[in-house]
């Protein structure tokens, strides 16, 4: 067999072979139509090299649903040629042995020059490269509706007390202020925003980078957890349960002023045709601009058998090329996990998205998203989302009670 390999491999690109699996297998929650439309772009690259896509769709944003699925599939030893993943999750699968080793493409092709220090944390072990990112997105964006904006005279918000006052406005004037996906996932990344914008992005790492006790149940902390009660009361009576690009859409056909949530909402403006500056607004949370709270999509490189090798370096190639991480941004909403790619082809959004990043990092305020997995590892970050799901919907009945939770669940997940 090692023989036959051999001789098959003359005249292959990458050292593939006759008996290669000419299949990428791909698990992934990208189901929105602005994700499909971002994910095609790969698909057909890699449909040009001569790989068949073989999707496998895990519906449900944030990727829990994604994540349960993986499991089952790696623990049954059939993993996927890759699967998106986040922060943490890549690194437990790692360390658990089950990924596997492009560190030779990665070196030939000098990721570690143009990739973030602090993405490479997650893509790499030891020093070996076992997944690639495909982008870096961002929790800190709001998304208006420009028409909306006009019409009640709004003005970009710079402090949380000027985003209370611009939902405000647009309660009087009969707009639904806040247009919000209830789902624990979603609340917990709306309120990663509010605790930034609330004591700044010190306070938030020392909070959920580090997991400073005092900082943990501190009065600026009860102070987020009031502030995040103070947005419930701008949402209209259906929000529980709404997936989150249900409530991007209020916003695009101008039902609703404004969505808090990370750039993957671009992607289905610029589904619908949208156009930033003349259809919809980005701007960060109020009072945190300047600071970036990321969260990578990573595609984890599984350890598969040889014939699925060659297709495994052949979409780690194809993700890390300069122009598909320019083309697939640009439709995902998110931007280049390569400091190096041109901004040329984005929009305003996703121009002001790169400048951010390089900005943040060189400022130390590209900080990891705690509801995305970039802050702590799975158990801890399911366990803020609990208690920020349960605060929201009332079943924690006051700040006081949430910080005491988040603090003893946070702990006891440890
Ligand atoms: C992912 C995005 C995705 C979003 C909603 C996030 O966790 O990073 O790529 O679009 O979930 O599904």
């Amino acid at each position: 067999m090692a023989s036959a390999m051999a001789v098959g491999a003359v005249g292959f690109a990458n050292g593939a072979s006759a008996a290669d699996n000419k299949e990428v297998q791909m698990l992934h929650w990208w189901t929105s139509g602005g994700e499909a439309a971002a994910l095609n772009v790969l698909k057909q690259d890699l449909e040009k090299e001569g790989y068949a896509w073989k999707d496998v769709p895990v519906a449900g944003g944030g990727g829990e649903g994604a994540m349960t699925a993986l499991k089952a599939m790696v623990a049954a030893g059939n993993p996927p040629t890759a699967s998106q993943i986040l922060g943490y999750y890549a690194v437990d699968y790692a360390e658990a042995g089950k990924l596997g080793d492009i560190t030779s493409l990665a070196d030939k092709e000098g990721w570690a020059k143009v990739v973030p220090t602090a993405l490479q944390k997650f893509t790499t072990t030891d020093g070996k490269w076992d997944a690639v990112p495909v982008n870096i997105h961002s929790v800190n964006w709001i998304w208006l509706n420009k028409a909306a904006m006009d019409k009640i005279g709004g003005t970009q918000p710079k402090t949380f007390d000027e985003f209370v006052a611009l939902l405000d406005k647009a309660k009087t004037a009969g707009i639904i202020p806040l247009a919000l996906g209830g789902q624990p996932w979603q609340e917990a990344t709306l309120f990663d925003s509010v605790v930034a914008s609330t004591g700044g992005i010190d306070f938030y790492k020392k909070a959920f980078i580090d997991l400073d006790e005092s900082a943990l149940k501190s009065d600026t902390m009860k102070k987020a957890f009031d502030n995040l009660a103070k947005l419930r009361a701008y949402t209209d009576p259906n929000y529980a349960g709404r997936d989150w690009n249900l409530a991007t859409a209020m916003v695009i056909k101008g039902d609703a002023l404004v969505q808090v949530m990370g750039d993957w909402a671009k992607g289905e403006f610029v589904n619908a045709n949208q156009k930033a500056d003349k259809d919809f607004l980005c701007y960060r949370f109020p009072g945190t601009d300047g600071s970036v709270i990321y969260n990578t999509d990573m595609f984890a490189m599984f350890n598969v058998p040889a014939d699925r090798k060659a297709a495994q370096l052949a979409l780690a190639d194809a993700t890390m090329s300069i122009s598909f991480q320019s083309a697939f941004n640009v439709v995902k909403g998110s931007v280049p996990a390569r400091m190096d790619v041109p901004d040329t082809a984005f929009d305003s959004c996703g121009k002001k998205g790169i400048a951010d990043v390089k900005a943040a990092n060189a400022d130390g305020k590209f900080v990891g998203s705690m509801a995305q997995n970039y802050a702590q590892p799975p158990a801890i970050a399911g366990a803020y989302h609990d208690v920020v799901t349960k605060f929201f919907h009332g079943e924690i009945k006051s700040s006081d009670a949430a910080v005491t939770e988040l603090d003893k669940a946070i702990n006891a997940a440890k």
